[in-house]
């Protein structure tokens, strides 16, 4: 009783004399790394940086989006243990220090269960650190928690039996796109300085591009999948979201493969030269001016809808702005570049999916309760989340393996588009090829599915792709500043630094991410003395349109 109490007024008086020196309390809202670092510079500690975040999230994340799934119980230690490294070296250690991020759900961390969403993986426990959350601590990170997605990512409406529905941090009426759609949302509401998506055809891309947000695509092989809950080892990419260029580039200097992952193969793929940039050193040093950029026409839906027209004239207006700015602007307009066929003749999930879960469900190293095999997640007695409309191709996945005859054909399909890909950025002399992310505006909650999609390209060919904000529709009666357009910026193999340099010029030439209104609201700063625990909303907040567990 009396040491608590003690304690108590001990921390009282570390906060009074931290507001009698008259330093400014550090903003979480839109806070970057650099002004992360700055407040700790300036003698803010780092333990209130993460009480500001953890602050945010608990007085804000129920009430308006639903994006947490869990919190780290000890954030806050080793916010402490920073503190006095801090103080005994008076310097930062690792890029990332202190810099606070969130995690999708279906990336392994041994301090909380890894979950994908699903009710069935509820206390499925890791031992193990995936490869990138491994190297965000490494440069000091600090995880928050981990974030809701599409149960197993397998959509992109960012509702699961566990977490339930995230909903648009700009339009309440919306899903923030998905499947990272919690990765998404959070950074938008700046709960963290920026988070980790996993990206199988879409789902780092499409919550960037629902929120207002960048969010990156890597080359196969740049950043290791090892502890990933897989869905392909063909499409599988894990890629950051931030608010702005600086941080994505940090962020991926700091997750791409510093060496060959035995437990990843594709990271043997990184050419000489490659590994160990620096993202954000040489953001400033190239332009647009110069460059060639191709526009994927088949990418658009020109036909005339109040959900299609504003990401049209966005995209439009980006182009003009790009041409203002000295790029040469090709149209590009080749029938191999239609995404239903290729989703049709490429997708290789079907295939992969089942032996790759089961797998990663056999493992020593996964601790906890947890179902044996993909075949018992979805057995009755389980509650796990399908959408209607995903019965078949669930049921495809649980008989799908690669031994079936097809499969060949459809890697062999892979091959072909990614030569012609490569042909297209030869023949054109293009620095890049700028499409949509999606034709349409982010579905609304309840929606049969995340429709018009454009991220299936750079997921089967493992080109990397940078989706950046584009715009915003024109304000409606739920999204007061409209709802958020975004564009991806694709590349060649491995030249993420050029496309980093492009965005990085459009960011300062159009500075189009504004946060949510509501994210605004100033949050008064909690003294913690533990990570206050928070449960994510779960089956109550999921549309009646998706059943819990009627699949087989
Ligand atoms: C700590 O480092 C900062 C920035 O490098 C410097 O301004 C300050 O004087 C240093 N403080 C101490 C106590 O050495
Ligand atoms: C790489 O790993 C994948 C999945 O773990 C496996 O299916 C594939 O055969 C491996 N490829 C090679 C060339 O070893
Ligand atoms: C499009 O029109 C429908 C029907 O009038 C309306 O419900 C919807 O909010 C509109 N969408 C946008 C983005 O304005």
């Amino acid at each position: 009783m009396q040491l608590r109490h003690l304690k108590y007024w001990a921390l009282l008086l570390v906060s009074t004399s931290i507001t009698a020196h008259g330093q400014e309390q550090f903003d979480p809202r839109e806070a970057t790394v650099a002004s992360v670092h700055n407040a700790l510079y300036s003698g803010e500690s780092c333990r209130n940086i993460v009480s500001a975040f953890l602050s945010r999230i608990e007085a804000l994340d129920h009430e308006h989006i639903n994006s947490i799934i869990s919190l780290d119980p000890d954030s806050l230690s080793i916010a402490s243990q920073q503190d006095a490294l801090f103080a005994s070296k008076n310097a930062t250690i690792g890029p990332l220090f202190c810099v606070p991020v969130l995690l999708k759900d279906n990336l392994d961390t041994a301090s909380l269960p890894t979950t994908s969403g699903s009710l069935a993986l509820a206390d499925s426990r890791p031992s193990i650190d995936a490869a990138v959350v491994k190297a965000l601590k490494d440069a000091g990170a600090i995880i928050l928690g981990k974030t809701n997605l599409q149960e197993l990512a397998l959509e992109g409406i960012s509702v699961s039996s566990l977490g339930g529905q995230t909903i648009n941090p700009y339009d309440a009426d919306r899903t923030p796109g998905g499947s990272s759609g919690g990765s998404g949302a959070s950074i938008a509401a700046s709960f963290a300085v920026f988070s980790l998506g996993t990206d199988t055809i879409n789902s780092v891309r499409s919550p960037a591009s629902a929120n207002s947000l960048f969010g990156l695509r890597p080359t196969r092989g740049l950043v290791s999948r090892a502890g990933v809950v897989p869905n392909s080892h063909t499409q599988d990419a894990v890629g950051p979201i931030a608010r702005c260029v600086e941080d994505l580039a940090i962020a991926l200097s700091a997750i791409a493969s510093s060496q060959l992952d035995p437990e990843d193969n594709s990271t043997a793929l990184v050419p000489e030269g490659i590994r160990g940039t620096d993202y954000y050193r040489d953001l400033a040093s190239s332009s647009l001016s110069g460059k060639t950029i191709g526009v994927l026409e088949t990418f658009f839906d020109r036909t005339m809808t109040n959900e299609t027209e504003p990401v049209n004239d966005a995209l439009d207006s980006m182009i003009s702005r790009l041409q203002e700015a000295g790029a040469r602007v090709v149209q590009i307009d080749d029938p191999m570049y239609n995404v239903n066929a290729i989703l049709a003749s490429c997708e290789t999930q079907r295939f992969e999916l089942r032996q790759e879960v089961d797998q990663y469900l056999a493992r020593a190293s996964l601790k906890g309760q947890h179902p044996a095999t993909l075949q018992d997640l979805y057995s009755e007695g389980n509650s796990y989340l399908v959408l209607p409309q995903q019965y078949g191709f669930i049921k495809a996945v649980l008989k799908g393996s690669t031994q079936d005859l097809e499969y060949e054909a459809v890697l062999n399909n892979i091959k072909d588009l990614t030569m012609h890909l490569h042909d297209t950025f030869k023949t054109n002399h293009l620095d890049a090829i700028i499409y949509p992310q999606q034709r349409n505006l982010p579905v609304r909650i309840g929606a049969a599915s995340q429709h018009g999609r454009n991220g299936i390209l750079a997921g089967v060919t493992g080109f990397p792709s940078l989706a950046l904000p584009a715009g915003f529709s024109s304000a409606t009666e739920t999204a007061a500043i409209g709802i958020p357009i975004g564009l991806e910026l694709m590349g060649l193999p491995w030249t993420e630094a050029k496309l980093l340099q492009m965005a990085h010029e459009i960011q300062a030439l159009t500075q189009i991410r504004k946060p949510p209104v509501w994210a605004g609201r100033h949050i008064p700063v909690r003294d913690y003395a533990t990570v206050p625990s928070v449960m994510p909303k779960g089956a109550n907040s999921i549309p009646p349109a998706y059943p819990l567990g009627v699949l087989l």
